[in-house]
C-alpha cells in the first residue's frame, strides 16, 4: 500500500454535483485493480480529520505506462464539497489500493454491471479489464468476455455521469430514471428485470437497490457479486466502523467491507437481516 501526497492534475465537471478529478501517482496507478479503492483526505486540516474511500474510476496512461488514476465523485458532503474546489497544481494526500479487486467471474460469454446512484464509478476500469482492451495491477490485457452491459439508474438526467466513457470502452448501455428524464422510467433492477434473465451479475449503489438485485439474482439462479459503499473511518480494517452481516459456515459474522469486501456474493451478503447501527 502507498501512502502520498500527490498533485491534483485536473478536476472536471461530468454531471450535477459530479466530478472527475485526476492525480498524479504512477506506483499506485501501476498497483491498483478494479474493484479497489482509495482513500483521499485533504492536507492541512482537521476538517474533516479523516480520509473517505473512493472507487477507482480508471487509471491514465502516458506511453502505455500507468501515471495517474481517475476518481468520480459526488459533493455528498464536506470532505467533498471541498474537493470539488480544487484545482490543477493543488495537492492531496491518497493511500491505497485498498480492498480487494472483484470476484472471478470466470469466461461467461456476458457480464452485467448494475449500477446506481453513484454506483457506476468501479465499473469502467472493470469492463475494460473485462473486454480485455486494458490490463491493471502489472497484468497484460486479457479478455474474459465478449460483452458487458450496464444498467445504469439515476434519480433525473441531470445526475448521470460517464455514459460516453462506458460507450467509448465497447459497454452496452441502459439507462433508467426515477422520473422518466432520462431512459426507461423506474428502477434500473426493474429495467434489468424487464430485460430477462442474464449473469453473472454484479452490482454497485444504495442498498435498496442492491437488496433488489440480490433477490432478482436468487430468482434467477445466478451468481451476483455486489460492492458496498459503507462509511468508513480507517480504510486499512483497524476501527470496525464498516462491518456487515456476512453468511459463514457456522452462521454468521461481521465482515470488514475496507478488507474483506468492498464487493461481496450476494448470496452470502445478509441484506436481509438489519445491519450494524451507524451503517447507511
Ligand atoms: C469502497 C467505497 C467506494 C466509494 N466510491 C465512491 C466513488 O467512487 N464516488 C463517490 O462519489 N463516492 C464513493 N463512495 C462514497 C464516499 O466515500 C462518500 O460519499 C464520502 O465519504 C462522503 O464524504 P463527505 O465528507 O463529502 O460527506 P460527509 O460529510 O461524510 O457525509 C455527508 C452526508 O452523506 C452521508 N454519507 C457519507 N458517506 C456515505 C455513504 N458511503 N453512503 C451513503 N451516505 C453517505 C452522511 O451520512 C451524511 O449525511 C465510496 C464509498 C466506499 C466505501
Ligand atoms: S474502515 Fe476501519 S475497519 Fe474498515
Amino acid at each position: 500500500m502507498f501512502q502520498r501526497t500527490v498533485r491534483v492534475l485536473e478536476n472536471i465537471s461530468l454531471a450535477e454535483r459530479t466530478y472527475r478529478v485526476r492525480l498524479a501517482c504512477p506506483e499506485l496507478a501501476a498497483a491498483i485493480r478494479p474493484g479497489q479503492f482509495v482513500m483521499l483526505r485533504l492536507p492541512r486540516t482537521t476538517d474533516p480529520l479523516l480520509g473517505r474511500p473512493f472507487a477507482l474510476y480508471d487509471t491514465v496512461l502516458d506511453n502505455g505506462q500507468p501515471v495517474a488514476i481517475d476518481v468520480v465523485y459526488l459533493v455528498v458532503g464536506k470532505m467533498t464539497a471541498h474537493l470539488a474546489d480544487m484545482g490543477p497544481g493543488e495537492s492531496l494526500e491518497v493511500w491505497g489500493p485498498l480492498g480487494k479487486p472483484f470476484l472471478d467471474v470466470g469466461h461467461p460469454p456476458r457480464v452485467t454491471l448494475v449500477a446506481g446512484g453513484i454506483g457506476q464509478t468501479p465499473f469502467l476500469a472493470y469492463a475494460r479489464e473485462l473486454l480485455g482492451t486494458r490490463g491493471y495491477g502489472g497484468d497484460a490485457p486479457r479478455v474474459r468476455t465478449r460483452s458487458v452491459a450496464l444498467y445504469y439508474g439515476v434519480r433525473t438526467a441531470r445526475f448521470a455521469a460517464g455514459i460516453d466513457d462506458f460507450r467509448a470502452a465497447g459497454v452496452e448501455v441502459h439507462l433508467a430514471s426515477d422520473d422518466g428524464s432520462l431512459g426507461s422510467p423506474g428502477y434500473v433492477t426493474q429495467l434489468l428485470e424487464s430485460h430477462g434473465k442474464t449473469g453473472p451479475l454484479v452490482g454497485c449503489g444504495p442498498e435498496p437497490m442492491l437488496q433488489a438485485l440480490a433477490k432478482l439474482a436468487a430468482r434467477w439462479g445466478v451468481p451476483c457479486q455486489v460492492s458496498l459503499e459503507t462509511p468508513m473511518a480507517c480504510g486499512i480494517g483497524i476501527c470496525f466502523s464498516c462491518v456487515t452481516k456476512v453468511r459463514t459456515g457456522e452462521g454468521w459474522d461481521y465482515k470488514r467491507v475496507c478488507v474483506d469486501g468492498p464487493c461481496f456474493d450476494a448470496q452470502e451478503w445478509m441484506f436481509d437481516e438489519p445491519q450494524p447501527a451507524g451503517h447507511v
